[in-house]
C-alpha cells in the first residue's frame, strides 16, 4: 500500500502492526533530539554514549536507527555480522560530522608527526566512520560528551599534545574543565598549513575548524545573561556544543542525558520554578510537556537540528515496509571497519 497520501494516524497504526509483527527481530533505536513522532515507536532511546554501548547486546537481526548518520554508522560498526542497520534517511547527516574530511585529517596527522610531535587524534563521536578510521590508525580514540573530560585525560597521557575533532567548542570546554590554560589550547585550519608555528609546537590540544551550527550560532551568552535577570537564581544548563562563552556563563553543562537528568532531579526536589535548557528544541520541548506543572522548562533557542528532523513516521514506515528487501541499510567499507572499531573500542574499554 502506498502510504504517501494517508493520514497520521494510519501511519502510525501501520508501524506499531508491522513492530508487532516483526517481535523480536526488530529493535528501533532514537536519540534523544528525535521528534515525538519517532520516539512514540522507539525501543531504546538515548545520547549517543548510551546508545553505542547498547549495540553489543542487542540480539535482534534487524537494528532502525533513528538518528544522524554517523551514529547509525557507528552501530553498524558495532553491530554482529548477522545483523543489518537502517537509517530511515540516509541524507540525515550531521553538519558538524560533515566540516572533518578524513583526507584532511590524516593530512594534519601526518604533517605533525613530520614535525616530530606526538599527536594523539580524539574524534567527537559526531564524525564519520571514514574520521574514526583514521584516528583508529593514529592511536587515537573516540569521545561524546558524556565522556569527553575522561577521554581527553586518556589522550594526554599518551603523547605531547592532543589533536580535538571536529568541534572545537567541546575541546575548549573540556580543556578548561581540565585546567589546560587558553594559550596552550590552539586552533588549526583543516589544511594543515599552519602547523609550523610556535604556539602548535607548545600546544596541549589542537582544536580542528568545526562545530554545531546549532548550538554555536543560535545561542548566544545575551540569552543567558538575559535568563538570569529575568529569573534571578534560577539554572541555565546547556549542551557542551554551545560555546565558551554561553558555558561558562551557564550553571552547567553536559550531555542530553545530563540534561535530562538534571531536569528529572529539579521536578522531584520540587524546590526551582524555572530551569533553562539549551539544547536541540525537540528533546526540550518533549521535556517542557512531560514536566509541565512541576517545573517551568525553557529554551534558551527555538533551535531544532534539520538534519534530525529528516526522519519522519513515514521514513520509519517506509523502511520498516521494506525491511526483508533491506532498503535504506547502512553498510560500513570493509577495510574501515578495524581501525574505526579500535577507535570506539578504546573508547567503550576506557569508560566501561
Ligand atoms: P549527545 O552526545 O549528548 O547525544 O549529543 C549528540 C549531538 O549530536 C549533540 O548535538
Ligand atoms: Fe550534528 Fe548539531 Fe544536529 Fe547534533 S544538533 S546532530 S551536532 S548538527
Amino acid at each position: 500500500m502506498d502510504y504517501k497520501n494517508c493520514g497520521p494516524d494510519a501511519i502510525h497504526a501501520r508501524i506499531a502492526e508491522l513492530k508487532k509483527k516483526f517481535g523480536s527481530a526488530l529493535v528501533i533505536l532514537g536519540h534523544h533530539y528525535q521528534a515525538d513522532e519517532i520516539i512514540r515507536h522507539v525501543d531504546i532511546v538515548g545520547d549517543s554514549l548510551e546508545l553505542a554501548r547498547r549495540i553489543p547486546d542487542i540480539e535482534a537481526r534487524n537494528i532502525v536507527f533513528c538518528g544522524v548518520y554517523f551514529m547509525a554508522e557507528s552501530a553498524a560498526l558495532l553491530a554482529r555480522p548477522t545483523q543489518r542497520v537502517f537509517l530511515p534517511d540516509h541524507a540525515a547527516d550531521c553538519a558538524m560530522a560533515r566540516m572533518a574530511r578524513a583526507a584532511d585529517v590524516e593530512r594534519v596527522l601526518e604533517k605533525l608527526a613530520a614535525l616530530g610531535m606526538k599527536t594523539v587524534p580524539l574524534a567527537y563521536v559526531n564524525s564519520s566512520l571514514a574520521v574514526k578510521a583514521v584516528v583508529g590508525r593514529f592511536g587515537g580514540a573516540v569521545c561524546t560528551s558524556s565522556n569527553a573530560k575522561t577521554m581527553l585525560q586518556w589522550a594526554m597521557e599518551r603523547g605531547d599534545t592532543v589533536l580535538f575533532l571536529p568541534d572545537r567548542n567541546l575541546g575548549r570546554n573540556t580543556a578548561r574543565i581540565l585546567g589546560i590554560p587558553g594559550e596552550k589550547q590552539v586552533f588549526i585550519s583543516a589544511s594543515g598549513n599552519d602547523l609550523e608555528s610556535e604556539a602548535v609546537r607548545g600546544a596541549k590540544i589542537l582544536l580542528w575548524p568545526g562545530c554545531c551550527p546549532i548550538h554555536e550560532s543560535l545561542m548566544k551568552p545575551e540569552m543567558v545573561d538575559a535568563f538570569h535577570s529575568h529569573f534571578p537564581g534560577c539554572r541555565v544548563l546547556v549542551h557542551p556544543e554551545c560555546t565558551p562563552d554561553v558555558v561558562q556563563r551557564c550553571d552547567g553543562a553536559g550531555s542530553t542525558a545530563y540534561l535530562i537528568r538534571e531536569v528529572e532531579k529539579a521536578a522531584a526536589e520540587g524546590r526551582e520554578k524555572n530551569l533553562c535548557i539549551g539544547t536541540e528544541f525537540h528533546l526540550v520541548h518533549r521535556l517542557m510537556e512531560r514536566y509541565a506543572g512541576r517545573i517551568n522548562i525553557i529554551p534558551l533557542a527555538q533551535a531544532s537540528c534539520s538534519d534530525m528532523e529528516k526522519v519522519d513516521a513515514p521514513k520509519l514506515l517506509a523502511v520498516l515496509e521494506h525491511l526483508e528487501d533491506g532498503t535504506g541499510v547502512v553498510s560500513v567499507e570493509e577495510e574501515l571497519k578495524a581501525p574505526a572499531r579500535d577507535a570506539v573500542v578504546r573508547m567503550l574499554e576506557h569508560c566501561r
